[in-house]
């Protein structure tokens, strides 16, 4: 039998969901913990990891926040993002669009700065030395108002160079799209490209809020469109973007077995589907754990795999000449593959 799992860990492949918050793995938790004398809730690293139980987006936002306390200093996001950059290497991605939550620190004191270029100092090095291009996300909390988005906005606005775009996550359910249509009208009239999370807990017609009031050029998540068979169509006919994170859905319950996961249908349906890790320091494993999973668990089959891997590269903001050499590098990837062992 072709090993279609060891395909897609070989295949080049882009990440376009990803909180840089949610890489933050326990051990390194510990060691940032030390590094500033701060002492976490949890005794140790197993204690830590055995908290990550959720029931819900809600109960695992709360943990997240809490662990993201550890991040003071502009040498720890660069520690946190060169730790998930060397992850990204070895399961072959090319290409990252990561997103930020400034107002997870800023609201404690950090200030923008720190953030902004600990991140993008590591993004830099990683692009030097691993190959690996990116784009930064400035996300907002949605849970918080909008007021709030548009103050995070102004502080952001020294440093737009860094700033590729714009979404929007946190608590999805009672916090629609419609709440941030004016900060991301601003955000439009500076030029930045907007995505949103919508659909993964919230109903449908939070990803058509995203997409009519909003303008999202793509839509994280996006699974709860399979209830309406208008948006579905919509979605195929326009080939909006959809990051899909299935072990993520898988540990927020979205789902209540990976088996469960509608990611095949939607692929069958037309959508542009993708493969994505969300927080995978939380939700069990980095893009080839969850390509790996949806292999064993949905069957994926060669062909689609392909897809996934060709999708995430054609979603992505990459300028068109990597885009196309990313392309080449896939198709002799597949090629190879289909040639057998060397
Ligand atoms: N959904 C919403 N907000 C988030 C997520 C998510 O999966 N991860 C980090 N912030
Ligand atoms: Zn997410």
């Amino acid at each position: 039998m072709p090993d279609i799992a060891a395909l897609a860990c070989a295949l080049p492949k882009a990440e376009l969901h990803l909180h840089i918050e949610g890489t933050l793995e326990p051990e390194l938790a510990f060691s940032l913990a030390q590094r500033h004398g701060v002492t976490l809730p949890w005794p140790d690293v197993q204690a830590l990891r055995a908290a990550y139980d959720f029931s819900d987006l809600q109960s695992f936002l709360d943990l997240y926040y809490a662990g993201a306390d550890v991040l003071r200093a502009r040498q720890d996001f660069h520690d946190l993002t060169w730790a998930y950059l060397q992850r990204a290497h070895a399961d072959n991605l090319r290409h990252v669009e990561i997103f930020f939550d400034p107002q997870t620190h800023t609201a404690r004191g950090v200030p923008m700065a720190e953030v902004i270029e600990g991140i993008h100092g590591a993004l830099a090095r990683g692009r030097d030395e691993l190959d690996i291009s990116f784009r930064m996300i400035l996300s907002f909390l949605r849970h918080l108002p909008e007021s709030e988005a548009l103050e995070t906005l102004a502080q952001a606005r020294p440093f737009l160079d860094r700033i590729d775009g714009v979404g929007l996550d946190s608590s999805e359910r009672g916090h629609p799209p419609a709440k941030f249509r004016q900060v991301f009208a601003r955000c439009r009239a500076l030029g930045l490209p907007v995505v949103a999370h919508a659909g993964e807990e919230g109903p449908p017609a939070y990803i058509e809020e995203a997409l009519d009031l909003l303008h999202a050029q793509r839509i994280d998540h996006g699974v709860r469109a399979i209830e309406s068979e208008a948006l579905m169509e919509r979605l195929a006919r326009d080939q909006v973007p959809l990051t899909v994170c299935p072990l993520s859905n898988v540990k927020l319950k979205v789902y209540p077995d990976l088996r469960d996961h509608p990611l095949r249908d939607m692929l069958a349906r037309g959508l542009k589907v993708t493969i994505n890790s969300d927080d995978p320091a939380y939700f069990g494993g980095y893009v080839n754990a969850n390509f790996t999973a949806c292999v064993q668990a949905l069957g994926l089959t060669e062909p689609e795999v392909l897809q996934l891997a060709r999708n995430s590269i054609e979603a992505s903001w990459v300028e068109a000449a990597r885009r196309d050499a990313l392309l080449a590098d896939l198709d002799a990837a597949a090629r190879r593959w289909r040639a057998g062992p060397a």
